[in-house]
This record gives structure tokens, C-alpha cells and sequence, in this order.
């Protein structure tokens, strides 16, 4: 069986163990803070067993939306359809922070989901998000929230952190309620804090137990 492509983590499973669900970890980064976080979702979701992540990416916003030069950007994972949102049973999805909301680039996306919504084919599954910011204060909620809006419309069960994660309580960056998160500092090169990998791992770990719950009912 081949093993699943999850940015630079690769997570053997044996071949006896079936996929029971797979959680789609949908991101947009321009310099690399959300997609490493987008690979600690990964491990969080193929830690479960039966889960397994999808991983994709969005293109910019620029004449390459309407029609990218070719399927799969140069490097990364490929860009995502909407057939992988309508295949999956999870959802978790990160941007990084524009002004104190999602970035265009993945709100352009989601606006193409209008035929979903009308199907109702994300309703009922369970979704959770992420971002990262250059500053402590510099709107990671509310880009939390942006994210989780087009989702409730969607009917997707969304999914936080809760303070039973030890690593929410002892954080001095990343990691909200609402998500998991990652604060990159004034050159946006500060690596990720284990706090923030452990609380990224935790959200995926949390999306695929239920979208693997739900599946198995
Ligand atoms: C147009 C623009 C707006 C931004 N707005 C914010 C902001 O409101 N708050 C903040 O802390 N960082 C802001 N940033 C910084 C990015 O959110 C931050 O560098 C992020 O970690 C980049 O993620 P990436 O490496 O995945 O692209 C902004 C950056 C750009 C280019």
C-alpha cells in the first residue's frame, strides 16, 4: 500500500489497517509558517488509527486561479479540488493572518464552493483551522474565526482546542481555543514552538477521531 503524501511527514501504516476516514488539511502559505503547521495537523490526523490526511494547497489569486498553469505547483503538495472536499470526511484548514482575517488566495477557494453548499455534501463533517501571524497580538482569533464562518455555513461540525490539551495552558506563543496556531515573529523565521506542534497535532489528531467516529456509525 502506498504510504500517504503528507508534506515532508510520511507516517507508515500497516497494511492491515484500513482507512476509515480521511481528513483533508487544506492550506494557503506564501512563506512557509502555515504549511509546516499544516504538516504537524498531518501527523495529529494519521496518528489516529484508520485516518489518513489529504493534503492540498490553493494557488494565489492572480490570473494562475483561473486557470493554473499546470495541476500541480512546482513543489508541495498538489492544489486542491473540489472533489477532494467532497471525497473526504474532515476537514482542517489554515491560512496565514492578512490584516486579521484568512488570506484571498484560500477566501477565492471557498468561494468556488457554492455548488458543495447547494448538495450539502460538507454538511455533518467535522472541520478545525489554523493560522500563523508575525505577532502575538496581531489577529489570530478573528483570522480563526474568519476561516470557521464559510464552514458553519457549509454545515461542518467545527472542531477546537480544549484546555485539556496541557499545551494550551502552557504556551507562551501559538495555540488558541479556536485552533491551533503559530506566531512567526518580526522576520516570520522563528521555527515552531513544541507547544505549537504539539497543539497543531492535537487539532488533527481531534478532527480524524471524529470524522473516524462518524464514519464508523
Ligand atoms: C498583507 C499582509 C497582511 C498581514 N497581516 C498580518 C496581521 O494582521 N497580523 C499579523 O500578526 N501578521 C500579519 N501578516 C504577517 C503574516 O500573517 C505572517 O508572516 C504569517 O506567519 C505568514 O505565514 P506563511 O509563512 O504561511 O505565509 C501579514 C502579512 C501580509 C503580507
Amino acid at each position: 500500500m502506498a504510504q500517504p503524501f503528507c508534506g515532508n511527514v510520511r507516517v507508515p501504516y500497516g497494511e492491515e489497517s484500513e482507512t476509515v476516514a480521511e481528513v483533508l488539511v487544506l492550506y494557503y502559505s506564501r512563506t512557509g509558517a502555515t504549511a509546516e503547521l499544516a504538516r504537524q495537523v498531518c501527523r495529529g490526523v494519521e496518528a489516529v488509527t484508520g485516518a489518513k490526511a489529504r493534503l492540498r494547497t490553493v494557488p494565489v489569486v492572480s490570473a494562475a486561479s483561473e486557470a493554473p498553469a499546470q495541476p500541480v505547483p512546482a513543489s508541495g503538495p498538489p492544489y486542491a479540488t473540489l472533489d477532494d472536499l467532497r471525497e473526504v470526511q474532515g476537514l482542517v484548514m489554515g491560512s496565514p493572518t492578512r490584516f486579521g482575517n484568512m488570506a484571498a488566495p484560500l477566501k477565492y477557494f471557498l468561494d468556488g464552493t457554492a455548488a458543495l453548499w447547494l448538495s450539502g455534501v460538507l454538511a455533518g463533517k467535522p472541520a478545525g483551522v489554523f493560522t500563523s501571524t508575525q505577532t502575538l497580538h496581531g489577529g489570530q482569533e478573528t483570522t480563526l474565526m474568519s476561516m470557521m464562518l464559510p464552514l458553519l455555513h457549509h454545515g461542518m461540525l467545527l472542531v477546537g482546542l480544549p484546555y485539556t490539551e496541557r499545551a494550551l495552558n502552557e504556551t507562551t506563543s501559538g495555540g488558541t481555543p479556536y485552533g491551533a496556531s503559530h506566531v512567526g515573529g518580526p522576520n516570520g523565521t522563528t521555527a515552531l514552538s513544541e507547544a505549537e506542534k504539539t497543539l497543531a497535532q492535537a487539532l488533527g489528531r481531534r478532527v480524524a477521531t471524529i470524522a473516524v467516529q462518524l464514519a464508523r456509525t
